[in-house]
């Protein structure tokens, strides 16, 4: 580290206060408005005050929710191909990541089952699962999201579908590869970016052809204003490949300089690649199956620009009493608690929409995901920032309370948020309803019950393993067993979500399979056809 990148960093945390500033100022005095019209962009004429709960089963508003639906028949059957296609391969790689999390789970409190198979050594298996994860499970159902959602919130069909058809198989490809060669013992051995840089070069390119028409598609949009969920799907899209580019580049970060980079990648798929995702889904699920347009739109804008100007230096306080300067992890500890803000704005946003609308909560088990997923985005941000400060940090790190953090984020919110766009997207896409509703209830509470068992257990295991490594009169193997039962604990939460997962994946492969919709269904794009 070098005093001219100590003071680039210093001065980029003052030039984004001071953007800051300026940003909150504009929009008090109104120079910057955005108000309840631009709100309302992701509404057709007449659409608002109509609920739109397509996955609530044959609910009152089901006529009116197809009504809007052949409406935007032509908006969403251009994109709807590759969607499907990204959809139904996150939805596999949902099943084999949370397999290999069982397994890595499994062998941390029984070490000898199964230790001479080489590809499900812990070491692997943990790898496995969180690159399958967070890109295979995450990032392709995410973009598939994105490319369903952004033709909609910009009233314009999805540009270049064959070009994203390629960008989905390339994408596969690299995750394929990726986990063959992890499998197998090939791995570039840093956390986050095990996949060897050659395969990389599958993901950067079907990346790139994913971005295009999402691109392309808001450059020829016939909507003037943005609407958020553009905003965020749109920036993680453009974000995403510069982090995944310079952190993978061979060579050319060494030492303790890797580690800084490592960590600031690695944070930023969750910060600047995954939240957005979630984000833009909930901001664009929330709204429309209430029929009401968000609470407080001006502020969704500080909540983004907050977002684009401090999470990028979050990551650094992972190497809290590393071999770095102090002053880059105390700059990342202000980043860190800076993000309240962000945070806060998207709380007042989605959570005040929400209550002032329990009864859509009650009816509608896509809205519960995504509530659920949004409130946990909420609870796992607060909890970052206070777990980046020193006097906390100094028990938690290296414990397995971060893993229950990081699941608090990567599950509890990302997946949650995107199981429930799912149950809505997949009737709107399909034309056919979710076909057994009690399968739906079935997996929403295995995931919830599952989740909690787990959250719970590695939070108190993290907890008690921290406080004893402080205790110099504890030995390693002591604690090391004193946390067996709460790592059975996980284990048992863990086949329960795997257990949802199942279920899901069998109930999207019966609404595929149903040859014709159903007589009370609607079939959408054949209405469009004769309207
Ligand atoms: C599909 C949803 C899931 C997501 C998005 C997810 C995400 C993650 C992430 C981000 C990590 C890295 C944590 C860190 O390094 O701090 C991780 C690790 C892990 N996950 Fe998951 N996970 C999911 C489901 C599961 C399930 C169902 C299990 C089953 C028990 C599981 C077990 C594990 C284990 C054992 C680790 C390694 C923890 C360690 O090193 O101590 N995960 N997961």
């Amino acid at each position: 580290m070098t005093p001219i990148l100590g003071i680039l960093l210093a001065t980029s945390f003052v030039a984004s206060l001071v953007a800051l500033g300026i940003l909150v100022w504009a929009v008090a005095n109104k120079l910057i408005f955005v108000g309840k019209a631009e709100a309302s962009t992701i509404f057709l004429e007449g659409e608002i005050g109509h609920p739109d709960d397509s996955a609530s089963f044959g609910g009152k508003n089901e006529a009116q929710t197809h009504h809007f639906d052949v409406l935007r028949a032509g908006i969403d059957r251009a994109g709807k191909g590759p969607v499907m296609v990204l959809v139904t391969a996150g939805i596999l790689w949902l099943l084999i990541g949370s397999i290999f999390g069982v397994i890595a789970s499994l062998k941390l409190h029984w070490p000898d089952w199964l230790a001479h198979i080489a590809p499900i050594t812990f070491g692997r298996a943990r790898t496995l699962h969180l690159n399958i994860v967070a890109y295979g499970w995450m990032s392709v159902t995410g973009i598939g999201v994105a490319l369903w959602l952004l033709p909609r919130i910009f009233h314009t069909p999805l540009r270049r579908p064959n070009m994203a058809y390629l960008g989905a198989l390339l994408w596969t490809l690299g995750v394929v590869g990726g986990t063959l060669a992890i499998a197998s013992g090939w791995s570039d051995g840093i956390e986050w970016l095990e996949f060897p840089w050659q395969i990389d070069l599958l993901l950067a390119a079907g990346g790139f052809f994913l971005a295009w028409p999402a691109i392309e598609t808001a450059a020829r949009r016939k909507s003037r204003h943005i609407y958020v969920s553009g905003w965020y799907f749109l920036a993680g899209m453009v974000w995403f490949p510069f982090l995944f580019l310079v952190a993978n580049i061979p060579g050319l970060h060494m030492g303790a300089q890797q580690a800084t980079v490592n960590w600031w990648f690695a944070h930023n798929v969750l910060g600047l690649w995954l939240t957005p995702m979630g984000v833009g889904a909930a901001y664009y699920i929330i709204p429309k199956i209430i029929g009401k347009p968000v609470y407080s739109y001006n502020v969704s804008l500080l909540g983004f620009w907050s977002l684009a100007l401090f999470y990028s230096q979050v990551g650094i306080h992972h190497l809290m009493g590393g071999p770095i300067p102090t002053w880059a992890v105390t700059l990342s500890v202000v980043h860190s608690i800076m993000m309240f803000v962000p945070v806060i704005a998207v709380a007042i946003n989605q959570h005040v929409t929400v209550a002032k609308n329990m009864w859509a909560f009650k009816q509608s088990m896509a809205l519960r995901f995504v509530w659920i997923g949004a409130l946990m985005y909420t609870l796992s941000s607060f909890q970052g920032s206070i777990e980046a400060l020193r006097s906390v940090n100094s028990v938690t790190h290296f414990t397995h309370y971060t893993v229950g953090h990081a699941h608090l984020g990567a599950y509890g919110f990302v997946s949650l948020v995107l199981f429930g766009t799912l149950y809505y997207m997949m009737p709107h896409i399909l034309g056919r309803r979710w076909p057994y509703p009690a399968l739906v209830k079935a997996h929403f509470w295995l995931v919830v019950v599952g989740f909690s068992i787990y959250f719970l257990s590695l939070t108190i295991a993290g907890v008690l393993q921290g406080t004893a490594l402080m205790d110099p009169s504890s030995t390693f193997a002591e604690i090391t067993k004193m946390v067996v039962p709460y790592l059975e604990g996980r284990s048992i939460g863990g086949t329960l979500m795997t257990l949802g997962h199942f279920v899901f994946a069998a109930h999207f492969a019966l609404l595929l399979l149903q040859k014709a919709p159903r007589d009370n269904a609607i079939d959408t794009f054949a209405l469009a056809k004769v309207s």
